[in-house]
């Protein structure tokens, strides 16, 4: 039996105790955030995060189906969201039908998530008319950054404050069980969460959104490039894994590596195994 949080579920916990998500991409990273988090989004951020590609226009079906796969492999219990990548959904609603159609057959994943408002509520209300639960994304639209010339806070003008209701209005609408907003003046983020019925997760926008969410890399201090001002750094795997190289480099260069319980004696015991 499934033992998953569903989409329907995490729908229910608008106004509750606040939904806790982050991104995952690999097997090992899924088993370890498993259990302490509501939903696992396998986030098209893994094109710069993992793949070092400039922006998110990077992914492709394949890398999230991918990773998707990986992550759904690593986790158990957590609600998994696969985003659809940029150039898999825009056209026609008939293609963001087959793309996520493709996701959640080759991943099993719980929900697919896209970009944008009004500009693709008649894709997500395709989908969802296809049985797959979807998870809008709002404001601050990574995969559109090059034209929109460069990474803008949104909500600053009340005429952006308007464009704002209307796309939270038309994924609520278009029948998303949550929807992300990124990168939001933050009153407008907790306006835009009083405003509609599904669940908010924001990232860069108001600890009153219904849930938060945040790129695992960045939260953990491994993120190579500059972080957003919206990241807070819960550890530093940077200088953890610097100072593991730096060890093993100095143990190689000196033969204190590999050392007696790392190799393979002449005489033979009886467990001869790769086994510790
Ligand atoms: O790709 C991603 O990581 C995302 C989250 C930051 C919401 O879309
Ligand atoms: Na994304």
């Amino acid at each position: 039996a499934d033992q998953r949080i569903s989409a329907g579920s995490i729908r229910q916990r608008k106004g509750g105790v606040p939904i806790v998500c982050l991104t995952a991409y690999t097997y090992p990273v899924a088993r370890l955030l498993d259990d302490h988090v509501d939903l696992l989004l396998v986030g098209d951020s893994v094109a710069m995060v993992l793949h070092g590609h400039k922006t998110t226009l990077g992914a492709s079906l394949e890398m999230m189906i991918a990773h998707g796969q990986a992550v759904m492999r690593g986790s158990a219990k957590a609600c998994v969201v696969v985003d659809m990548p940029a150039g898999s959904y825009e056209a026609t609603p008939r293609q963001a039908v087959a793309s996520a159609r493709r996701i959640v057959k080759e991943t099993g994943c719980q929900a697919v998530k896209l970009e944008g408002g009004v500009a693709v509520a008649r894709q997500i209300a395709a989908i969802v008319a296809a049985g797959i639960p979807v998870m809008g994304h709002i404001g601050l639209l990574p995969q559109s950054v090059e034209s929109d010339g460069g990474y803008k806070i949104k909500g600053r003008s009340e005429d952006n404050v308007a464009a704002l209701f209307r796309d939270a209005d038309a994924v609520e609408k278009a029948g998303a069980f949550s929807v992300v907003i990124e990168g939001t003046v933050e009153t407008v983020a907790a306006d835009l969460t009083r405003h509609i019925s599904i669940p908010t997760i924001g990232i860069g926008a108001s600890s009153d959104c219904d849930g938060q969410i945040l790129v695992i890399d960045d939260m953990v201090g491994l993120t190579v490039d500059r972080v957003p001002k919206f990241v807070k750094q819960y550890a530093d795997l940077r200088s953890v894994i610097s100072g593991a190289a730096a060890s093993y480099a100095a143990e190689v260069r000196n033969r204190t590596f590999p050392g007696p319980g790392h190799v393979f004696p002449a005489a033979t015991d009886k467990n001869d195994t790769l086994d510790k």
